[in-house]
């Protein structure tokens, strides 16, 4: 009897072995197979059993994720310390997929560089990856994890990022237009005293893009010789790098006492603001209406109760969002069009013919397709937060059929789903035509701004802006390579911003 019972144990084992075989085998084969189509394809090819059996048992029966070979203590930790990272973890991509992984100590990081997956994980399953990594430096950075765009999801996170987004939508209704095109104008003034020497744009487009958000959040703009605007720009610019740091040693490096100089820089700004509200009343802007947010009695939908610290982040994740990101853009659009000026000669009889001699309004925008061709190719090109920022699994979940545990971190690599060859005909090339009647391309595979809880919190100010400044310059100048075989580099530096390498043009009025 013993005997018999031991083999029916035996056997027991052996027939739940050569069914977890079969099973493995059948998730493997299914992976090899169909890529990133994979879970709607699973179902059918590992029919409804195993379909039903992994929803039970995601973490065992799930397939691994692929990824390039985990060295002993590195892990994968050189695979992010390349130049380009968003061109390096694009071509592993053509290697393991559209959704690789990379282990970084005892955090995995996974990669997803399609369309489809980045959609599926921040718009579909919004919640499930909401997350930001955390890091102690991280906290004190973001003001312990009052910032927007750092800090993790949470009740007070969501209040706060509401808050902020409605007191933009409120000032953007007022005075977006105008402090646009004010911008443009002075930019205008500010290029046509180069007189067509050779220049570099990218600091004057700087200038630009950060009067426009200084005036909106603090009614304030500034001059370029500006010992302040300096001081402004050079430690945000490093806290910016902050926001590509997907693990937590890098964040743990950071330079605490540029965090201490910019606090001091906006803290004295909203003393200065508190006190002319009083004595001048609140003009409308982001800071005002935050502020006065704050004194309005906790209703029902806002649980959470939020301080002047809240507003402070706020106007440090404006003030980063929205000044690197529009200007590198603008230095992109003139790199292109010095590459292909027949395209640039095509906007400007557009914007002659359909306005004549008037400025552009943003509401002009369907009525010149070429303008806004070239703005979505650039985008597409040249992704200007080409990953994201990192985001964290706040739960088990799964993306393409995959399993992924919480606390996983996710970058969404835009780069690679605006390149992806089975989304793109020819991805490498700059072809606005693609974006126009006939042109096949398609603007749902377009991701620039990210989606879901964590979409660019300044896109509605971004795409004015994008398209403004677009149209005042190419209405105004012809843009014109520095000199023979002058042309610029396309490859750009890359960190959290993607921008063009240095590079000088030539100004020239139209007539
Ligand atoms: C061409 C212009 C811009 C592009 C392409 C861009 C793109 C992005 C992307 C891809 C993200 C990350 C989304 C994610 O985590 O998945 C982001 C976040 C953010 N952006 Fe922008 N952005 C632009 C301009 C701006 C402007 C003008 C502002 C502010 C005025 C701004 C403010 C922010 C903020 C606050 C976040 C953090 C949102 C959060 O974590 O909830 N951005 N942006």
């Amino acid at each position: 009897m013993p005997g018999y019972v031991t083999m029916a144990g035996v056997g027991a084992v052996l027939i739940l072995f050569v069914l977890w075989m079969v099973l493995v085998y059948y998730s493997r084969r299914t992976h090899r197979q169909t890529d990133h189509k994979l879970f709607s394809q699973s179902k059918a090819v590992g029919s409804g059993l195993l379909f039903s059996l992994r929803q039970f048992f995601p973490r065992f029966l799930s397939p691994s994720l692929p990824g390039p070979l985990s060295l002993p203590f590195l892990g994968n930790m050189l695979e992010l310390t390349r130049d380009h990272l968003p061109n390096h973890l694009t071509s592993l991509a053509q290697r393991y997929g559209s959704i690789y992984r990379l282990n970084c100590g005892n955090t995995t990081i996974v990669v997803l560089s399609s369309a489809e997956t980045i959609r599926e994980a921040l718009v579909k399953k919004w919640s499930d990856f909401a997350g930001r990594p955390h890091s102690y430096t991280g906290d004190i950075v973001s003001g312990g994890g009052c910032s927007i765009s750092l800090g993790d999801y949470s009740e007070e996170w969501r209040t706060h990022r509401r808050l902020a987004h409605s007191a933009l939508q409120r000032c953007c209704a007022q005075s977006l237009h105008s402090v646009i095109e004010r911008q443009a104008l002075s930019l205008r003034q500010v290029l046509l005293g180069y007189n067509e020497t050779p220049v570099d744009l990218s600091e004057d487009f700087t200038v630009a893009a950060s009067n426009v958000i200084t005036t909106l959040v603090f009614g304030k703009e500034y001059e370029k010789t500006s010992a302040e605007l300096q001081r402004l720009h050079g430690c945000l610019n490093e806290i910016v790098s902050l926001w590509g740091s997907p693990w937590i040693s890098a964040l743990d490096t950071f330079p605490l006492l540029r965090v201490a100089r910019r606090d001091d820089i906006i803290r004295s700004h909203l003393q200065e603001y508190k006190v002319q509200c009083h004595t001048e009343g609140t003009g409308g802007t982001i800071t005002a209406s935050l502020l006065q947010s704050l004194d309005q009695p906790l209703g029902v939908t806002k649980k959470v109760a939020l301080t002047e610290t809240h507003v402070h982040m706020a106007t440090v994740d404006l003030l980063i969002g929205g000044t690197e990101t529009t200007a590198a853009w603008l230095c992109w659009t003139v790199a292109f069009l010095l590459h292909r000026p027949e395209v640039q000669s095509r906007v400007y009889t557009e914007l002659c013919t359909v306005l004549d001699t008037r400025y552009p309004q943003y509401s002009d925008r369907l009525r010149l397709p070429c303008l806004s061709a070239l703005i979505s190719e650039v985008l597409r090109l040249r992704p200007v937060a080409p990953l994201a920022v990192p985001h964290r699994a706040t739960r088990d979940s799964s993306i393409a059929g995959y399993f992924i545990p919480k606390d996983t971190i996710v970058i969404p690599n835009l780069y690679g789903a605006h390149h992806d060859p089975a989304v793109w005909t020819d991805p490498n090339t700059f072809k606005p035509e693609r974006f126009l009647d006939g042109g096949m391309a398609s603007t749902r595979a377009l991701l620039p701004f990210g989606g879901g809880a964590r979409l660019c919190l300044g896109e509605s100010i971004a795409k004015m802006e994008l398209f403004l400044f677009a149209a005042y310059l190419l209405r105004d100048f012809q843009f014109l390579p520095s000199g023979k075989d002058s042309l610029p580099d396309l490859t750009g530096i890359a960190s959290v911003v993607l921008k063009a390498k240095p590079f000088q043009v030539i100004v020239r009025p139209r007539p």
